[in-house]
């Protein structure tokens, strides 16, 4: 099965100066400009959203936000309705990032409304999953496939191909350097393992899975090196965005 390498970011709230933001999107945007055997998105901190969305919407970088209210509209002061998303022309949301979890209490429920409503509004998750701690084997998949189960748990099985996984284990997430890249590959086998086993082949060979937890341009290469692994979603090592770019040309990579 052939699925497009994707790389993307997530700016967290680290950068959130517009002018610096838009100066990232351009130099982003004019680097991939010829490429197009990788999908390559970004998600920037909301209060620069709608800038690099302007300096975006006709390139080949996809974007969208770190989040969504679990609704449309309505009583959901503070949050980021899935209206403005699409108003603002993006086609990527991240769902379900550990920090959502535990920060700020997302439940499994909560997160299976918004994928549901990601995937009707034509917007594609990346869901975030991943055990807390290292743990065995068995532990680990019964841990993500709880957490796959439940995040699907509300759209149908057609339309399974039409999200994407982040496999980010807690416990790499902000550290020096990431998960070691052979149990990276091994759980990326289990995921996959895990969709078959509760949706069939049919419905998941498309699936991405992709992994995250302080991925840089120096360990991405061996991350990369698996048919299991799909691409990488980058953090604060790609705040310079020469180092992104050097993880997004390691992705291309897996195509020749
Ligand atoms: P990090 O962030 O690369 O800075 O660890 C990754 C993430 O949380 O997605």
């Amino acid at each position: 099965m052939n699925r497009t390498p994707i790389v993307g970011i997530s700016m967290k709230i680290y950068k959130n100066n517009s002018s610096e933001m838009i100066e990232y999107a351009e130099n982003l945007k004019d680097r991939t400009e010829e490429i197009n055997d990788v999908d390559v998105f970004i998600f920037p901190s909301m209060g620069t959203l709608y800038p690099v969305s302007k300096v975006l919407e006709e390139s080949n970088v996809n974007y969208g936000s770190q989040n969504i209210a679990p609704l449309e509209n309505g009583a959901y002061t503070g949050e980021l309705s899935i209206e403005s998303l699409i108003d603002l022309g993006a086609n990527y949301v991240e769902i379900g990032h550990f920090e959502r979890r535990s920060i700020f209490n997302e439940s499994e429920e909560m997160i299976s409304d918004k994928v549901e409503l990601a995937v009707n509004n034509n917007i594609k998750p990346i869901i975030c999953i991943g055990e807390l701690e290292k743990d065995t084997e068995n532990n680990v998949k019964e841990y993500l496939k709880q957490q796959i189960k439940s995040s699907l748990s509300k759209i149908n099985i057609d339309q399974i191909n039409d999200v994407l996984f982040a496999y980010e284990p807690v416990w790499a997430i902000g550290k020096k350097d990431s998960a070691e890249h052979t149990y990276i590959h091994k759980i990326h086998s289990l995921i996959r393992e895990i969709l078959k086993e509760l949706f069939g082949i049919e419905y998941t060979e498309s699936v991405r899975l992709i992994y995250g937890g302080s991925v840089s341009s120096k360990n991405a290469e061996d991350i990369l090196n698996s048919d299991d692994v799909d691409g990488v979603f980058v953090g604060r090592f790609g705040h310079d965005i020469d180092q992104f770019f050097k993880i997004i040309n390691l992705a291309r990579e897996k195509n020749n």
